[in-house]
């Protein structure tokens, strides 16, 4: 199940953590992928290292918040999955602070990369997508944007339920044509523990452990498989039984 051979996979923001695992898991299904980073270095070692594991990859660096770079690097290339798994704030750090101390400078960052890196990948491979009859856009979200969180994120929040929205309105429209969109809104992941904030939501995860990229890129695998052909439109929690709406 889930043989992801002759599939070519299109993985954001791969260079580390959850999009390098989803990158290994996909390669190991057999697909060929496509590590992309906004950092060239970080895209190169992930695909050198699922080369060194027999798998079949190559880096393609460049920012998912720029719609004429994503154009030209995707421009030619038979995408046959695409993950959107660039986020967090980018290249730089979140600021953490509650909404009404923001300054709209704040948001920009958050907004540009969960929301309109989603949809510059996901416009660019939708229409070969169309054209072949087949395809797969997964989402990586977060419950910061599903079902809110009080930790001082709101503009990311906001980028994050905008892609959930986005991409459950694109799969509506592509349903006939073979091409499935869904997200994974994803709860606290294990590279993000650390501080007071994050360890206290660690011990209110009902599961009592934080997410790994091989959590993250198991459902991912499922979701780029013929199996899941049938399941569409769907934002699915993915945290330890820490979302349940
Ligand atoms: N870590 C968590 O606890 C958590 C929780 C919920 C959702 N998520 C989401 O899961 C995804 C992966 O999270 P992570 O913790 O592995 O992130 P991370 O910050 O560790 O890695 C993200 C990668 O994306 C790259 N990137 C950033 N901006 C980019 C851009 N504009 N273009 C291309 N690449 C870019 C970075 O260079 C980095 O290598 C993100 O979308 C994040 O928002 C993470």
């Amino acid at each position: 199940m889930f043989d992801l051979s002759n599939k070519t996979a299109l993985v954001t923001g791969a260079g580390q953590n959850v999009g390098a695992g989803v990158a290994r898991t996909l390669a190991s299904q057999g697909a060929h992928v496509v590590v992309n980073d906004v950092a060239a270095s970080r895209a190169a070692i992930v695909a050198d290292e699922i080369a060194a594991a027999d798998g079949s990859a190559e880096p393609l660096p460049f920012d998912v918040t720029d719609g004429d770079a994503v154009r030209e690097a995707i421009a030619g290339r038979a995408i046959d999955i695409l993950v959107n798994n660039a986020g967090n704030a980018g290249a730089e750090a979140m600021a953490v602070k509650p909404f009404a101390q923001t300054e709209p400078s704040d948001w920009v960052g958050p907004l540009a990369v969960n929301l309109e890196g989603v949809m510059n990948c996901t416009h660019a491979v939708l229409p070969g997508m169309i054209e072949q009859g087949w395809g797969r856009i997964i989402g990586v979200v977060s419950g910061a944007g599903t079902v809110g969180v009080n930790i001082g994120v709101a503009a990311y929040s906001a980028g994050k339920g905008g892609a959930a929205g986005l991409l459950r309105s694109v799969a509506l429209e592509v349903a006939p044509t073979g091409v499935t969109v869904n997200s994974i809104a994803l709860g606290l992941m294990s590279n993000t523990a650390g501080g007071d904030i994050t360890e206290q939501l660690a011990r209110a995860i009902p599961t009592r452990r934080l997410g790994t990229p091989e959590d993250a890129a198991a459902l991912c695998a499922y979701l780029a498989s013929e199996e899941a052909s049938w399941m569409t439109a769907q934002t699915i929690p993915l945290a330890g039984g820490a979302i349940t709406s």
